[in-house]
């Protein structure tokens, strides 16, 4: 049995130095002892969510463990307050408002007292401890064996769920077991206000500037058989009811107290218990605001929707939970065989993701989902390149939730256009809950112009992907042309050369270089963008004539314009130095002096944490993938030679402090043929959070790197592209690995791929055909024809 004095553990100083090590189980995780030392980055690994809630993994009971080793944490996705942000100097068009998920009142409180001592995990022993997430049944379970200053021992099993299906709820069964006494317990339950976001500190990607409580109490219930508080948000004025309820035959309910000057409000349980007896009480919490519903019936529906929840109990959503899940790896298991820690690993990612997207349209996933504050539940481009393609080809209709969540957002980008001097079409923000910019750093903000770009690429594989043919012209086709038509606003055809369509002053994925003339990516991906504008002009005119003209009025697109397009692309400047025969990341990258890598030492890294942005900006050095990204987003651009020089002179010069850049790096090595390259940096990606690689996943998972993991295993190892609409593959096997599987949702079908050491087996699992190649085969599966073995 585990037995630790905890009085000793919470002596430890923070920060937090050493990792915690999982157990090796592939369809959970879980900790075998309470670890103090790592509780800060355990909340963000046991975080739960639905898309639209997000619990961090805290405690029940109240943490006692040293100061800033613990963040409470509640969150609703899309729920933020806006607040003025102040310049010291000032400059025209700079973002004018933050936005910042807000953290809410925390229903998940209960305080056990066993006569006159309470249970707390920072007192008395505990005996033995067991924590565990698990991925098939989306249940946290804690069994705590625990025995009291005075010698009362007792087991506590939690068990928490944040609903997939009822998307306002989550839930807590707590089950007491009295192992060696008699005595009569309380339990008191709480919902409580007295909550805070995270203060900014030194680390830009850490906290919110907020200067007012942003939280306002309007009024509360406190009612046997409801909690509830009404809050109202002090900028963005949304309302917000936070409530509870409980449901128990062994506990007798008591007194409820609270007020609002307090902002906490109490519901109060006794029991007698018996040695060997166990008691149970389900507690059920919902958060609704007027994101979702009109203000005035916000506490109304809370009360129907917790009594509704009382009713069916804690074991009924568990089964609707489990189902949830089941359906859902049904279409998106990665199998490794193999290797248990990357199994664990990639599991691991899926389920987070799945956690944290939002699916109403309304609502998208931020850079850390929902499980902590790290860049304040900012939206970036990390959903359209990163993580869109793991729902797409296995969830395919949230990949267009959040496609619609930009197109909502369309107003908002032409608004922002005009502030930056744009007559017409959209600018999206590089950063936003809401949908307005709230990039308060330009040069590694608003001047990446190419979320335009990216968002654009998002569209055309969603559909080239499914075939909803639906969305072109109900959001696609006007998003791709406003957002197009700002590349002929910001480029132009220099004097000097005026054959050739540059962009000027922009800043590309590499946020260690900013503000150049003709980033590589941007300009390739701009050229891709204008290319599908003009596809998606001559598709309406020639299938949907009157949907053509409508959208064209609507958004009053001259013909001279298209044709603008058209000279734009092809004669986009794409920029490449002969000498080195590599592409240039952009027109003066190559000139900078190089980083001096061998004198910075590894406590130097991140380097945006060490030195100035001037003084990274004037080197050779990238924080990520950046030229390296172009090469995977439009493969058939560059010869696999180049492929191969642009790899070995960006590589040494990348520090990948940006969580995006591994996994790209890993995709690029395996097409290349530099497998231990593409195993290692695939490593680093597939457990960056639960190994705390980058020593900041407390406040946050990393959602882009999640997505990364899946793109590894898919169009790293097995090789796929998109390519004019059709899929390929080109499966390579690590060395490591007995085998590994996963699958693609194409047109309606589901196919999966397996590799071994033989070869690639393609199996038809869902739909009526499917076409595809397989190096330079080609191929074709149907009901007849459901499986193909090629050796290798
Ligand atoms: C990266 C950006 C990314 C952001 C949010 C930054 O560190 O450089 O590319 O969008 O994190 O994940």
């Amino acid at each position: 049995m585990n037995v630790i004095s905890i009085t000793e553990t919470i002596t430890v100083s923070l920060p937090v130095d050493s990792h915690h090590t999982f157990a090796l189980d592939s369809w959970k995780i879980s900790e075998g002892s309470y670890d103090v030392k790592n509780n800060y980055l355990l909340e963000s690994l046991f975080a739960q969510g639905n898309g639209t809630i997000g619990l961090r993994g805290t405690h029940e009971e109240s943490y006692c463990g040293p100061a800033g080793s613990s963040q409470e944490g509640n969150y609703l996705n899309g729920f933020y307050e806006s607040e003025p942000i102040t310049y010291p100097e000032n400059a025209f068009g700079l973002a004018r408002n933050n936005h910042f998920m807000l953290n809410l009142p925390n229903g998940k409180g209960l305080e056990l007292w066993l006569a006159d001592e309470v249970f707390n995990l920072a007192n008395g022993r505990i005996l033995s401890y067991q924590r565990e997430l698990d991925f098939k049944t989306g249940i946290l379970t804690r069994i705590v064996r625990w025995e009291s200053p005075k010698g009362r021992q007792i087991e506590v099993q939690s068990e928490r769920l944040v609903s997939f299906v009822e998307r306002h709820l989550y839930a807590i069964r707590y089950r007491v077991t009295a192992l060696n006494f008699n005595a009569t317990l309380r339990l008191v339950s709480t919902l409580d206000a007295n909550v805070q976001n995270l203060a900014a500190g030194d680390d830009p990607r850490v906290g919110s500037k907020i200067s007012t409580p942003p939280l306002k109490i309007q009024r509360y219930q406190n009612t046997p058989t409801m909690q509830a508080m009404e809050h109202k948000t002090t900028h963005s004025e949304f309302h917000l009811v936070s409530a509870i309820a409980h449901a128990s035959e062994d506990w007798t309910a008591e007194e409820t107290t609270g007020s609002a000057e307090q902002q906490v409000l109490e519901r109060y349980f006794s029991a007698q218990i018996e040695q060997g007896r166990c008691l149970s009480l389900c507690k059920f919490g919902s958060y609704f605001s007027s994101r979702d519903y009109p203000a005035n019936g916000l506490m109304e529906r809370s009360a129907e929707y917790l009594e509704q929840a009382c009713q069916r109990g804690f074991d009924y959503l568990a089964t609707q939970q489990a189902a949830y899940l089941d359906a859902f790896w049904q279409k998106a298991n990665v199998e490794i065989a193999g290797d248990p820690a990357l199994q664990q690993g990639i599991r691991f990612n899926q389920f987070h993701l799945l956690q944290s997207v939002g699916r109403d349209g309304q609502t998208n996933i931020a850079a850390k989902g929902l499980s902590g504050e790290g860049y304040e539940g900012h939206y970036f481009w990390d959903t359209e390149i990163y993580i869109l393609p793991f729902f797409l080809y296995s969830k395919p209709e949230i990949a267009r939730k959040l496609l619609e969540y930009r197109y909502r957002g369309l107003a908002h980008a032409r608004q922002r256009a005009r502030e930056m001097g744009h007559q017409q079409g959209a600018l999206y923000p590089w950063r936003t809950i809401g949908g307005e910019e709230c990039s308060a750093y330009f040069p590694a903000g608003s001047a990446q112009y190419h979320i335009n770009a990216d968002i654009a690429y998002a569209v055309k594989q969603y559909l080239e992907a499914t075939g909803d043919n639906d969305f072109i012209v109900n959001g696609a086709a006007e998003m791709v042309w406003e957002t197009a038509r700002i590349w002929l606003d910001l480029g132009h055809y220099p004097t000097s050369r005026p054959e050739v369509f540059c962009i000027n002053e922009v800043t590309g994925p590499d946020e260690y270089t900013a503000l150049v003339n003709n980033n590589y990516y941007t300009n390739a991906m701009a050229k891709a963008h204008l290319e599908f504008a003009l596809s998606l002009v001559e598709q309406l005119q020639q299938k949907s004539a009157a949907d053509y003209s409508r959208i064209k009025k609507h958004i009053g697109l001259q013909d001279e314009e298209i044709i603008a397009w058209r000279k734009a692309a092809q004669s986009m400047y794409l920029p490449y130095d002969e000498a080195l025969k590599i592409h240039a990341q952009d027109d003066s990258f190559l000139s900078k002096k190089i980083w001096n890598f061998s004198d910075t030492t590894d406590d130097k890294y991140p380097l945006l944490l060490h030195f100035h942005p001037l003084v990274i900006y004037r080197h050779q050095v990238c924080k990520q993938a950046d030229l390296l990204l172009a090469m995977l987003l439009l493969t058939d651009q560059f010869t696999l030679p180049e492929k191969r020089r642009n790899f070995e002179y960006y590589e040494k010069i990348t520090t990948h402090d940006s969580s995006l850049s591994s996994c790209i790096f890993s995709i690029i090595a395996a097409e290349i043929g530099e497998h231990e390259k593409a195993y290692s940096y695939f490593m680093e990606t597939a457990r960056l959070d639960l190994d705390d690689t980058h020593n900041n996943t407390k406040h946050g998972i990393h959602t882009a790197a999640m997505a990364g993991t899946w793109m590894c295993i898919a169009y790293g190892f097995g090789g796929m592209r998109m390519i004019n609409g059709e899929l390929h593959f080109s499966p390579n096997l690590p060395q490591q690995w007995q085998h590994y599987q996963f699958q693609i949702n194409f047109k309606r079908a589901t196919l999966n791929i397996r590799i071994d050491k033989e070869g690639t087996e393609y199996r038809l699992v869902d739909g009526d055909e499917i076409h595809f190649h397989h190096g330079e085969q080609s191929m074709h599966l149907n009901p007849e024809q459901r499986c193909v073995f090629i050796l290798k």
